[in-house]
């Protein structure tokens, strides 16, 4: 069975982070090269750090160039502003798009400080169709399975939506806060429907996420553990590495 499932996925298995993020950095080279003006979905986490250092490296040494390039992320936590230190939108200024030569309008993310929610998340999937769909969407994990931020459920998400986040999820992102009260309790996520009509989607996980990545894997593809339905992707790159 697991020679069957790792048919359908392109599986590189590294052992340092560093080598995770150079595997992946390759990915998006290619991608980047082939398509200058295509879609790029992000995301967030300490995952891809690695990944933005070495796509900043790349556009700094005139390999890459992001001039044409239109990203949109995954989510963002509901009720932060753009420019508090929390948010995804300040995340992704620091750690990629102030460091390469993308556009700032080219950059997308849900408004987290939006005043309607629904007329937001229905905003953000319309742009998306409107930008042509994703052509590479990058992937983290939660210790839940969760994606984006679609926690276990009884069903698998569609479009764009406001989602209460778990508490497991609540207590992992509590490091980057003061506090775990800190952490916003809701946020707005693309939804598992949008994530599988990407046409290449790269999962991204260090060792600390081997359990989790296994069940998704190669375990019951159930809403349960949301990443689970990338088993039935069928342009998946998973990138994982042995180190923590
Ligand atoms: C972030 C996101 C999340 C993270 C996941 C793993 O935009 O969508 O699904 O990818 O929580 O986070 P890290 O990489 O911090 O372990």
């Amino acid at each position: 069975m697991l020679y069957e499932k790792e048919k359908q996925m392109h599986l590189h298995k590294l052992q340092t982070y560093d080598e995770m993020s150079a595997a992946a950095a390759q990915i998006f080279s290619k991608q980047i090269t082939e398509k200058p003006d295509g879609v790029l979905g992000l995301a967030t986490g300490t995952t891809p750090i690695g990944l933005y250092d070495r796509l900043a490296e790349m556009n700094d040494s005139g390999k890459l160039d992001f001039s044409k390039i239109r990203t949109v992320n995954l989510d963002e936590y509901c009720g932060l502003q753009p420019d508090h230190e929390q948010s995804y939108r300040f995340f992704m200024e620091k750690y990629l798009f102030s460091r390469v030569n993308i556009p700032k309008g080219n950059t997308n993310l849900p408004n987290g400080a939006a005043q309607d929610y629904d007329a937001e998340c229905k905003r953000y999937d319309e742009l998306i169709e409107r930008l042509g769909g994703v052509d590479l969407q990058l992937l983290g994990i939660g210790n839940n399975g969760h994606i984006g931020f679609n926690e276990p459920a009884d069903f698998f998400s569609g479009g764009t939506q406001r989602v209460k986040l778990t508490e497991s999820t609540i207590q992992a992102n509590a490091r980057l806060f003061a506090d775990a009260s800190e952490v916003p309790d809701y946020a707005l996520t693309m939804g598992i429907k949008t994530i599988m009509l990407a046409r290449k989607i790269i999962l991204l996980a260090n060792g600390g996420k081997r359990e989790i990545v296994e069940r998704a894997l190669y375990g019951p593809i159930t809403s349960q553990v949301p990443a689970s339905i990338l088993q039935v992707h069928q342009n998946l790159e998973v990138v994982i590495c042995e180190e923590n």
